[in-house]
């Protein structure tokens, strides 16, 4: 079942995800599904202020991360591994052994090793973007719901999304990336999606009230127990 909720603006989109995230974390002991990309960053930053104030720690949070570009050195500054160090890992009493990311090598391997890190646990809250194709994690339309953590050939419209943190060089965007898979996330207790502006309004119609397809990946979320959709004015243009 999807949970909506229409706020104002970003800023008001990262106070409302802070309440859920916040409740989960007070209970210490937590395994985090975490997201990448602009819409998690004021959630992240309202995070670092809450553990700065001592109000919340990451000592007993162990992270998984939903996705990687593939060939991108980890060291790279946009890799989503330097990403979320940047973001959270570094400003927080995370335990460096509890992160866990996909790896960004070729070998098909890496991903069943990230599937099988995965099983052990269960994820309490998986954070969530979603691509204005409708793709969440990099699982681009067409995705098999089926799937589990898979390399993933990124589309032209993925590719264009994301060149403005490549210095608008689509040429400098990895093509290919790994990914936690549709059933992989369906496994979450509790799902948070976050979205914000225009060019969202689409792909955030067809998740709500669409139908159930592989044609927009994130309309799968329709088939979850627990979902909460948080959303601006312009991401909610069309509901
Ligand atoms: C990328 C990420 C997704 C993210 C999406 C939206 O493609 N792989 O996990 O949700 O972009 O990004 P943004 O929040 O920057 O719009």
């Amino acid at each position: 079942m999807i949970k909506l909720i229409k706020v104002k603006n970003y800023n008001e989109v990262s106070k409302k995800a802070f309440e859920i995230m916040k409740e989960v974390l007070d209970k210490k002991t937590v395994t985090l599904g975490l997201a990448t990309g602009s819409s998690p960053i004021g959630l992240y930053e309202r995070m670092v202020d809450s553990y700065n104030k001592n109000e919340i720690s990451f000592k007993d949070v162990t992270t998984f991360n939903l996705d990687e570009y593939i060939g991108l050195d980890v060291n790279h500054p946009e890799s989503y591994s330097s990403f979320m160090n940047r973001n959270l890992f570094s400003k927080v009493d995370i335990n460096k052994n509890n992160i866990n990311l996909p790896k960004n090598g070729s070998d098909s391997k890496l991903s069943e090793e990230y599937e099988d890190l995965l099983s052990n646990h269960q994820i309490d809250l998986q954070l969530l973007g979603i691509g204005s194709n409708g793709h969440i994690g990099f699982n681009e339309p067409g995705t098999s719901f089926d799937s589990l953590t898979h390399i993933v050939d990124l589309n032209e419209s993925t590719i264009q999304d994301n060149a403005r943190f490549f210095d608008n060089d689509i040429s400098k965007v990895p093509t290919q990336a790994r990914s936690m898979g549709l059933a992989t996330i369906m496994k979450s207790k509790k799902i948070l999606l976050i979205a914000t502006s225009e060019n969202k309004a689409q792909a955030i119609y067809d998740m709500i009230h669409g139908e159930v397809t592989i044609d927009c990946p994130a309309s799968i979320l329709q088939n979850h127990p627990d979902v909460t959709v948080i959303v601006d004015e312009d991401a909610a243009k069309l509901i």
